[in-house]
């Protein structure tokens, strides 16, 4: 038997086309969910993604969606309850970057990367909490990052966004504990994927010269922490921020 068995589970993952937001959906798909795979634009990734989880012998339903938009979580969120008739699992994982210093940060990227990364949270839990709280059950999990806990020079608005989901996730797992749902959030160290590709090799080799385990992280590394807090392994843990990061911030 797996030590980690989602089989019937159902799971909503945000930003599922690439990165991070796919290897989350693979693992879950692999540990047996059934998956919701939401996308903002780019339909082909998406569909690659889904067909690779029908071959594993579980369902993908496939959903296109802003998360910053309140009525279009909604349309996410009533998707999967349509099609799966539970939810069990939210991933809240899409995210951008707008990165530039403060003395050159244009009011407007302040606050798309809220929009997205912070609203859009908010946006998907406020939707899906009613439903899991007749339920009695839920798994809430947030991608958050180490920026959000350590600060970072050109990342004013995402760092405020991030930290700012660790203020959701320990509130909202205060509000609806007693309710059977848990509320945790991962941060993610520097991880390979195409919103780190374009930093370039100098700055990831500094980057990786500054991680204790020395290596960058990969997508699969993040995906393991959400199968292990979206699963029964996790029951007593509630309002916690996971670090995976290889020692980055300790
Ligand atoms: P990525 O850029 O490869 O993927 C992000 C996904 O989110 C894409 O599929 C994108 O289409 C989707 N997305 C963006 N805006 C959206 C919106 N408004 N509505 C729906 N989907 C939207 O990035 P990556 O690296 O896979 O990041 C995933 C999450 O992990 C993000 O929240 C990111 O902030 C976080 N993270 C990533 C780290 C890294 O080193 N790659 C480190 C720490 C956190």
């Amino acid at each position: 038997m797996d030590i980690i068995n989602l089989k019937g589970k159902n799971a909503i993952v945000t930003g599922a086309s690439r990165g991070i937001g796919r290897a989350i959906a693979l693992k879950l798909a692999e540990l047996g969910c059934n998956l919701v795979l939401n996308y903002r634009s780019d339909i082909n990734s998406v569909q690659e993604v889904a067909k690779e989880i029908e071959a594993i012998g579980v369902k993908a339903v496939v959903v296109q969606g802003d998360v910053s938009s309140f009525e279009e979580a909604k349309k996410i969120v009533d998707a999967a309850k349509e099609n799966l008739g539970s939810i069990d699992i939210l991933v809240n994982n899409a995210g951008i970057t707008k990165d530039t210093l403060i003395m050159r940060m244009k009011e407007e990227d302040f606050d798309k990367v809220i929009e997205v990364n912070l609203k859009g949270a908010f946006n998907c839990i406020r939707h899906t909490v009613p439903i899991m709280i007749k339920q009695k059950s839920g798994r809430i999990i947030n991608i958050s990052s180490v920026v959000g806990l350590s600060g970072n020079a050109g990342q004013v608005n995402y760092a405020a966004a991030k930290a700012g989901i660790i203020g959701i996730t320990k509130s909202v797992a205060k509000e609806i504990a007693s309710r059977g749902i848990t509320v945790n959030a991962v941060a993610p160290g520097f991880i390979e994927t195409d919103m780190t590709e374009v930093l370039g090799d100098k700055v990831k080799e500094n980057i990786k010269a500054s991680i204790p385990l020395n290596r960058l992280g990969e997508p699969v590394d993040i995906a393991n922490t959400v199968a292990f807090l979206a699963s029964d392994m996790s029951n007593y843990i509630t309002g916690q921020v996971i670090s995976v990061d290889g020692g980055m911030h300790i």
